[in-house]
């Protein structure tokens, strides 16, 4: 090994070693000497409270930004639409190797590596500064007649992730926060390149036809592009986050990394091939409740009376059908709160109110696995219990979920008694252990502006990072596989097959 140091020095490393198991010992019988025994009440000082110079509402944030929409900002309409040739993807690919050649054998390349560099597109305005005013002038309309938005404002909140990466990667750099993710300005600098269309709010506010046109121009508009057809797509971000948007054109663009809700490996939302966990990324969620900071967590520690709460829409399709079973099994127990939910700001105290006065909350499949309820429950203190057997989570690769939240497969959920006995043997410790994980972990679901460390948008970033070596090896592969090879290199999320005789390593 290369400029390794001798730590292997058996004379030196006996006495290291046994005061090390001293003060280990010590410390171990500190803690559970029996005078001290392990303290349960939770203590939430690591809970960071909300800083009030933050937005992190979607309508305060959005409201500033198309107010002050920056500098940089000037209108934007088409270029001359000139199609790609080959000569301006081969000085790209040659540009881009140059500088990744530059950087490898740079000494300040390691320490630099897990920054991720992306290139922002600016895309006329049609596709990005248009439909964010179309959102807020139309949500002004409807504001009066629901108290909240029409359903599909709310909606179109909930999908908002967009929204939140994209302000934060084109804010001034000093007032960004996040220094694990930089804008680049050269295409040639950047590890992936951000698509700025949101192809949610166009789904839900334009005319079906306008919306489809929109979605080919926008195909066409990122298709065109060098750096898409050097990759085939590989290293650039879509955010597709509801499950519907884009859904007429999205398979030309499947090689992209996805920034999606959940993956829905049964194939009633996205195909087979469109969608895996290696290529995509799943986000979370923007949560309709307002967080339990510390000094609410503290309050409700109380007051959580019900053991399970459950409030939203009974009757939904596909895996959401196991709503009504759930229903049926559940209602007339004890300690249990259901309630057909309705949406606006009164749906909203509602729910709130439930989740903060309950110790367990339920959270089925709804049309989809995943549903916005679980991050509402998260960022409650309420446990989440989570029925929904096809569901892919947020930013596992850092985050572990069963220390904040129960599952359950929904045949056992529907046993009759089978899921409250369940709940009900959890031990106090155990519970406290659990939300106090939850109080730690609900800053990871807080969209913001400025988004801040450790919030969902820099998750998000460190995710990408550990996916970038990848993304580089296919694009490299891609462009040098003879059109006649049969190594085929597929990374589905295929249906796993539990019976085969190899374990998953
Ligand atoms: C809570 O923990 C912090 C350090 O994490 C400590 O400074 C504080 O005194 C603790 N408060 C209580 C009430 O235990
Ligand atoms: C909504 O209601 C407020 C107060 O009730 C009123 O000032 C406002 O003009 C109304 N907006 C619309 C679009 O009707
Ligand atoms: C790249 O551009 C060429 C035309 O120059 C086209 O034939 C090819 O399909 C494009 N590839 C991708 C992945 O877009
Ligand atoms: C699963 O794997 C086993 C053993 O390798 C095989 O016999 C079986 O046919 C496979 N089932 C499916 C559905 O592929």
């Amino acid at each position: 090994m290369a400029g390794g140091r001798s730590y292997g020095n058996p004379r030196f490393r006996s006495p290291i070693l046994i005061t090390l198991l001293f003060i280990s010992s010590l410390l171990i019988f500190i803690f559970f000497s029996p005078s001290s025994p392990p303290k349960l009440t939770s203590n939430h000082s690591h809970i960071p409270m909300l800083n009030p110079t933050v937005d992190y509402s979607f309508l305060t944030s959005l409201q500033k930004f198309l107010n002050s929409p920056g500098k940089s900002h000037q209108s934007r309409e088409d270029s001359v639409t000139n199609t790609v040739t080959e000569a301006d993807v081969e000085k790209l690919d040659d540009l881009i190797w140059k500088r990744e050649a530059e950087r490898l054998y740079e000494d300040s390349y390691y320490p630099a590596f897990s920054v991720v560099r992306v290139y922002v597109y600016e895309m006329p305005d049609r596709f990005t500064y248009d439909m964010l005013k179309l959102f807020w002038n139309t949500y002004k309309e409807t504001v009066n007649l629901t108290s909240n938005g029409s359903p599909v404002h709310r909606l179109i909140q909930q999908h908002s992730i967009d929204y939140w990466l994209w302000a934060d990667l084109i804010a001034p750099e000093s007032q960004r926060l996040l220094k694990n993710v930089v804008r680049v300005y050269r295409q040639e600098d950047a590890d992936l390149f951000y698509i700025p269309f949101f192809t949610t709010i166009s789904y839900f506010l334009l005319e079906k036809h306008q919306c489809k046109s929109l979605y080919r121009e926008a195909l066409k508009w990122v298709t065109d592009q060098p750096a898409w057809n050097r990759s085939g797509g590989r290293d650039h971000i879509l955010p597709v986050h509801h499950p519907w948007s884009f859904k007429s054109v999205r398979k030309y663009m499947k090689n992209a990394i996805w920034l999606l809700p959940d993956m829905d490996s049964t194939g009633n939302w996205y195909k087979p091939g469109q969608v895996s966990l290696e290529k995509d990324l799943i986000l979370p969620y923007v949560a309709n409740l307002d967080l339990c900071d510390a000094k609410c967590l503290a309050e409700s520690e109380s007051k959580r009376k019900t053991l399970l709460f459950f409030r939203g829409r009974l009757k939904r399709n596909a895996g959401g059908k196991i709503r009504a079973k759930l229903v049926t099994e559940l209602n007339r127990a004890e300690d249990v709160v259901i309630e057909e939910g309705t949406a606006g700001e009164v749906g909203k105290a509602a729910a709130q109110h439930g989740m903060r006065t309950s110790v367990f909350c339920l959270c089925p499949a709804g049309d989809t696995p995943s549903s916005a309820r679980l991050f509402d429950a998260i960022v409650s203190g309420c446990i989440p219990v989570i029925v929904s057997d096809e569901l892919e989570l947020p930013f596992e690769g850092i985050l572990h979920y069963s220390k904040i939240a129960v599952f359950v497969s929904s045949n056992d959920a529907v046993q009759p008694g089978w899921l409250l006995t369940y709940l009900k043997r959890f031990g106090v410790a155990q519970l406290k252990e659990m939300q106090m994980n939850l109080a730690k972990y609900s800053r990871h679901f807080l969209y913001s502006h400025p988004a801040q460390p450790l919030g969902p948008e820099d998750l998000a970033w460190r995710m990408l990072s550990g996916k970038l070596v990848n993304i580089k090896l296919h694009t490299r592969r891609s462009q040098r596989v003879v059109e006649e090879s049969r190594s085929l290199c597929f990374c589905d999320c295929k249906p796993a097959n539990f019976t085969s005789s190899r374990p998953l390593s």
